[in-house]
């Protein structure tokens, strides 16, 4: 059975997700050598079959372009006789065709898939709380950016856009939906591992010092989102239904969240044998901030470049949220006002204005 957001989530299509998140690209370009450590600590040598990785939660596949092309080649040379195998997984509405169009290097993006001999890209649109592959059969399952989505939104928020603007009995239901995610998509990594196996996942989520994405200091991005979403209620253009309907269907976990399964010895995850070799926080700014403070210091600039990064992932959500009898003719109209009072007001005061990253890193193995 579809998961109920899978119904309506994707990033913006035909390639614009990929060509707006320079920001998320540096995360996975980052990840490499913990990637490398993660197939270092297993014995492939010895394995008969091919290698295998899954990139769960994918998009278009530009962002994790030049990592997949580092370890590959690596792995290709350290082991030429191994065939290697690597499934890129998302929901059913993705952009596949743009993804394949990536990978096989029809962009303008150079791709590693040609360079590489014995290489099996396939894909997947089963959701990630369900299993993928196989059992037992995964060498390496990687995810960025992505594991904050959950299946279900659990309540509508009251006066806000996201669960980071609620409180009491809300946040509480976003909470307990977060962790039954959770635990699914762990259970389902557990099944699939091989013996040793390992996952790589840069999770967004709270940091020990209550960060996260665009809520780094200065202006909270989620709050501005909640804020003009809100002057469409007051000038008429949408309905208050419209703006209640209007929820991402995201949970942002602290370190203690995303560990407790690990910890707890009674968890399924655990009996499933997972263990968690590592966890910790990361902040990644935001290259569109970082531009414009430390080189071209052009307001106007800078809202135009920045827009687009939000918008990639955030306007399917607003798109959901509007009510379905609408005409399409409408919907576009809405949704671009939307961004542009967004682009307006940082164009009239860049101070504070940011989408800095912060990640969780979980890297586990499955023991046996
Ligand atoms: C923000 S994008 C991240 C893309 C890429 N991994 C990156 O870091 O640039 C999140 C992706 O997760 C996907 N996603 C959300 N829920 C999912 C699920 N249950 N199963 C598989 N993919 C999911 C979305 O469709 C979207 O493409």
């Amino acid at each position: 059975m579809a998961d109920d957001t899978s119904r309506f989530m994707a990033m913006k299509g035909a390639g614009y997700y990929s060509q707006a998140t320079v920001g998320a690209r540096n995360v996975i370009t980052g990840a490499i050598p913990v990637v490398k450590a993660a197939l270092a600590a297993q014995d492939l040598g010895t394995q008969t079959g091919a290698i295998t990785f899954t990139d769960m939660g994918c998009a278009d596949g530009g962002t994790s372009l030049d990592m997949w092309g580092a370890v590959l080649g690596d792995l290709r040379a350290e082991f030429p006789g191994h065939a290697l195998q690597l499934t890129y997984t998302d929901l059913p509405k993705n952009d596949f065709s743009q993804l394949f169009q990536i990978v096989h290097g029809l962009t303008d993006l150079p791709s590693y898939a040609d360079k590489i001999d014995n290489l099996y890209i396939m894909a997947s649109a089963t959701s990630f709380h369900h299993p993928i592959v196989p059992p037992g059969t995964l060498n390496l399952g990687f995810s960025a950016t992505a594991s904050h989505y959950i299946s279900e939104t659990p309540a509508q928020i009251p006066d806000h856009v996201h669960m980071v603007g609620s409180t009491g009995a809300v946040r509480d239901a976003f909470r307990a939906q977060g962790a039954r995610d959770w635990e699914a998509f762990l259970l389902a990594r557990a099944q699939e591992l091989a013996p040793g196996g390992r996952l790589v996942l840069y999770n967004f989520g709270i940091d020990e010092q209550g960060r996260y994405l665009g809520h780094t200091g200065g202006q909270s991005m989620f709050d501005m989102f909640a804020r003009l979403w809100r002057a469409l209620v007051e000038d008429g253009t949408i309905t208050e239904d419209e703006y209640r309907a209007t929820n991402f269907p995201q949970h942002y976990r602290t370190v203690e969240e995303f560990a407790a399964p690990f910890r707890n010895t009674d968890n399924p995850v655990y009996k499933a044998g997972l263990r968690l070799e590592e966890i910790g926080t990361l902040h990644t700014r935001c290259p569109f901030e970082q531009s414009f403070t430390e080189d071209h210091k052009d307001a106007a600039r800078f809202a135009k470049d920045y827009i687009p990064t939000l918008r990639s992932w955030s306007e399917p959500t607003f798109v959901a949220g509007l009510s379905g009898t609408r005409p399409a003719e409408e919907i576009a109209p809405i949704i671009d006002r939307f961004y542009q009072s967004y682009e307006d007001a940082v164009a009239a005061e860049p101070e504070g204005h940011a989408m800095d990253y912060i990640h969780a890193r979980v890297v586990a193995f499955k023991d046996g």
